[in-house]
Order: structure tokens, then C-alpha cells, then sequence
């Protein structure tokens, strides 16, 4: 009892300096250490929910009809049964997921990639096929074989509703973070699973921004190219340990011949 007694004061007080918590959050913690973004800035970023508007992943539109996103997010890694489309939806155009903005759009069919097992095996990537063209405009998918997007130290800006630390809320309003692309060394370094044919990491070595939670599936560009997709981390932001991202280059063509 006393215990939650004393809890409860140190919530409170914490609850007493909105203010300074919120002007520390603003420089670190979003998406994780990210800032505000809008759907005008990136209209390709969308929510990908379940039929009752419950955010689970990111996923970005790469033509009027096509979401790229995780194949994580629409396949359950234990029993390996795929979501059914009509109990997902993509929402663009809504930078607060609290509001109605933006199209609500209804998923027909679900492409995944046929050797995804799980993401720590790669092949992270799927494609949603929606039932009516979005107004919203797409972001170009990088070119098969690219490997210019991917020389470590260049940055990419991840976007997500995910957590904005490793055990906080997801985020009621849209995140963006940048982060250098790793070596392979730096990545393989904290996965053992490491594979750079089909994945590459993004992040500091001091860690504090990272995608998290909830932002799998959503995109990471640079040079306004979609180069990858959230694939999974061990934690969010945490010193040399980058988020793992699929490696867009590899499956442009197989992308492609979905859209
Ligand atoms: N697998 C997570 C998801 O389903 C994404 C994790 C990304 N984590 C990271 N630290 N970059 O939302």
C-alpha cells in the first residue's frame, strides 16, 4: 500500500513539469529521438491498421494502389498464417491517427515475399494491393542492384506511429527520425543473423535514435527514394545496436512485378 502511495507521488510529480518534459522530448524522444513530421511532408507514409483503425505497422505507397511494407507485419512468425486482407486497412494522409483526416483505404489482396520465414532470416517485405487508387502521391522505389543509397554514413529518414522509447505509448501523431547507414561490420557486430544481401542497418554507435515498436513496415528514404522498410531491432536506440532495415535494392525487381 505504501508502496503505491509512493508511486503515485511520483507520477504526479512528474505530471507537475510538462513543460520540461515535453522540451526533452522534442529533441529526444520521437519515433526514438526523432522530431514531429506531417503527411504533407511525406504523403507516401501510411498507418497500417487492423478493421477496427488499431495502428500496428507503417508501410509506404509506391503507386496509387500499392503499400510496401513488412512481411512481418502481415504474417504470424509461430503458425506462419497470413492476416486477411479484408482486416487490414492503409490510412494516408492522416499525421494524427486521433483524427479522421486523410482516406481510410481497404486492402483487396497480400503479396508476401515467398521465402520470408521470419525477420531475422530477411526477406522482410510484402505488398498490399488496395481496392481504389489513393489521391496521395507515391515515393519511388530505388533501383534494382543500388548500392550507392546504401555506403555507410548516408542518411536515411525513418518515418512512424511507433513507440518513442523502447517500453513508452506508440505516437498518436506521425515521427521522423535520420540515421547513417552502418558497415556491415557495425551490423553484423550486434546481429549474428546479419545479412547484408538483403538487409542494412541504420543508427549511432551512442544509440537515442532508432525506429521502435509499431514503426515496422514504414519507410526509411534518402535522396527521396524508398530504400528500405523497418525490419527489427533487440530494444530501440540502445549504444551499438542500429535498427535493421530490408533491403529495398534487392527485391526492386520483384517489387515491381507486383505493382
Ligand atoms: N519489429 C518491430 C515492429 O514490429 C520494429 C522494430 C524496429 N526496432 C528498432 N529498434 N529499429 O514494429
Amino acid at each position: 500500500m505504501r508502496g503505491l502511495v509512493i508511486t503515485g507521488a511520483v507520477v504526479a510529480l512528474a505530471g507537475a513539469h510538462p513543460e520540461v518534459a515535453g522540451a526533452a522530448d522534442d529533441t529526444q524522444a520521437r519515433i526514438v529521438g526523432g522530431t514531429e513530421a506531417t503527411t504533407a511532408e511525406a504523403p507516401w507514409a501510411v498507418a497500417v491498421t487492423d478493421d477496427r483503425g488499431r495502428q500496428f505497422c507503417g508501410g509506404a505507397l509506391v503507386a496509387p494502389v500499392k503499400v510496401v511494407t513488412a512481411a512481418h507485419c502481415v504474417v504470424d512468425e509461430i503458425t506462419g498464417t497470413q492476416r486477411a486482407p479484408q482486416e487490414l486497412r492503409a490510412i494516408a494522409g492522416r499525421t494524427d491517427l486521433r483524427t479522421d483526416e486523410g482516406v481510410v483505404a481497404d486492402v483487396q489482396a497480400v503479396w508476401v515475399h515467398p521465402n520470408f520465414r521470419g525477420y531475422t532470416s530477411g526477406d522482410d517485405v510484402a505488398v498490399l494491393t488496395l481496392n481504389a487508387p489513393l489521391p496521395q502521391r507515391p515515393v519511388p522505389l530505388v533501383d534494382p542492384g543500388d548500392t550507392e543509397h546504401y555506403r555507410p554514413g548516408t542518411v536515411g529518414r525513418v518515418y512512424g506511429w511507433g513507440r518513442t522509447s523502447e517500453s513508452g505509448w506508440p505516437s498518436e501523431g506521425l515521427r521522423a527520425v535520420d540515421v547513417p547507414i552502418t558497415t556491415d561490420e557495425a551490423c553484423r557486430g550486434a546481429y549474428a543473423d546479419y545479412d547484408p544481401q538483403s538487409m542494412f542497418c541504420a543508427g549511432y554507435p551512442e544509440g537515442g535514435r532508432d525506429a521502435c515498436t509499431g514503426d515496422s513496415g514504414g519507410p526509411i528514404v534518402a535522396d527521396n527514394r524508398l530504400i528500405g522498410v523497418v525490419s527489427y531491432g533487440t530494444g530501440c536506440g540502445r549504444p551499438n545496436t542500429p535498427g535493421v532495415y530490408t533491403r529495398l535494392s534487392r527485391y526492386a525487381d520483384e517489387l515491381t512485378g507486383q505493382l
